[in-house]
């Protein structure tokens, strides 16, 4: 060897000996085989030799080239090795969980109320969410002066344009459209200037009317006891109290006992005959019923919800204690 490369050598012993991460050792191998590393300069002094200097030189080069190659991928090899042991596969992991969603509670109510509805002969229709005073109020005998119909009240798009306050409004549009006879049932979004812990601007109702001829307040009681005792899933102590709608005639209100207290859960009544009228019905040939219900109201009974707005907040864990219902 014309050139004495020991020193080098047990340098990049040294070198290896001190270092374990595949990074350091990456970076060693490029400090001294990269194409700028230390045995490429070494290999540029052959420029500068003499013929017979270049044969050993040349020689002692490639000795010293294949030795630092040796001595690094065989670190490489064992650094490898020990990366291996300390990061092993465990196969007896469990693994990384996939979570699926879960449909709202307010879908699972509303498809459970509409099955159960549906067994009973109601049909589903959809309506509009942005009404005229026609379907909204007039044509459900709702006057002019009546507080409902105060912007206060209710959220006005332009000066006949309104969104709809409740689904009664689909009442209208499906008369006007089927005529007689016909039992259908209307889920929907219903809006109202209201918010607090126990109202929202925007909440849920479903509507269900039954038009035929005889229909009675009898008719009307059998259907809501029987929904009753199906969405709650046993007997509830319900009774019938008196109130006023503009449509209805007589009208009620359903109360259902819950932990020692009456609560309301919906209105009802047998359709107003100027309601009738208002459509084209002749109230002498035909007669019926009609209900409006809040969904929000019947979820947070049956799934012991405390506050409304919890069904807006998006919050995960309150929605996913759903999971599997549909
Ligand atoms: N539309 C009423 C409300 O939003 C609820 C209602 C009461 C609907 C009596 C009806 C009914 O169909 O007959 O408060």
């Amino acid at each position: 060897m014309s050139k004495n490369y020991t020193s080098l050598i047990s340098e990049l012993r040294e070198k290896l000996k001190k270092c374990s991460s595949l990074h350091d050792i990456a970076n060693i191998k490029s400090f001294y085989l990269g194409k700028n590393g230390i045995v490429s300069i070494e290999f540029n002094e052959l420029k500068n030799a003499s013929i017979d200097e270049k044969k050993e030189l040349g020689k002692s080069l490639n000795i010293l080239k294949n030795q630092v190659q040796e001595l690094i991928s065989l670190k490489l090899s064992q650094a490898q090795e020990t990366k291996d042991v300390d990061y092993p596969i465990d196969v007896t992991l469990p693994g990384k969980n996939i979570s699926s969603g879960s449909r709202h509670p307010i879908s699972i109510t509303i498809n459970q109320i509409t099955s159960i509805l549906g067994k009973y002969g109601f049909t589903s229709v959809s309506g509009i969410e942005i009404e005229d005073e026609f379907h909204n109020f007039e044509a459900l005998n709702i006057p002019d002066t009546h507080p409902a119909r105060d912007m206060h009240d209710t959220f006005y798009v332009s000066d006949n344009k309104l969104l709809r306050t409740h689904t009664s409004s689909v009442q209208i549009r499906s008369m006007l459209s089927n005529k007689a006879p016909l039992k259908i049932m209307t889920p929907g979004k219903v809006y109202r200037c209201d918010s607090d812990p126990t109202h929202s601007p925007m909440f849920h109702q479903i509507e269900g009317l039954c038009i035929d001829k005889d229909i009675n307040f009898c008719h009307l009681k059998g259907v809501l006891t029987n929904f009753i005792t199906e969405f709650f899933g046993r007997d509830m102590e319900i009774r019938f109290r008196p109130s006023y709608f503009p449509f209805t005639e007589p009208s009620a209100e359903l109360d259902i006992k819950f932990r020692g207290k009456w609560l309301e859960v919906l209105g009802c009544g047998m359709v107003h005959p100027n309601v009738l009228t208002n459509v084209k019905i002749n109230f002498k040939n035909f007669s019926g019923f009609a209900f409006g219900l809040g969904i929000e109201r019947l979820a947070m009974l049956k799934y012991d919800i405390v506050d409304l707005r919890m069904f807006y907040e998006n919050d995960i864990s309150f929605l996913s204690q759903f999971k599997g219902l549909k």
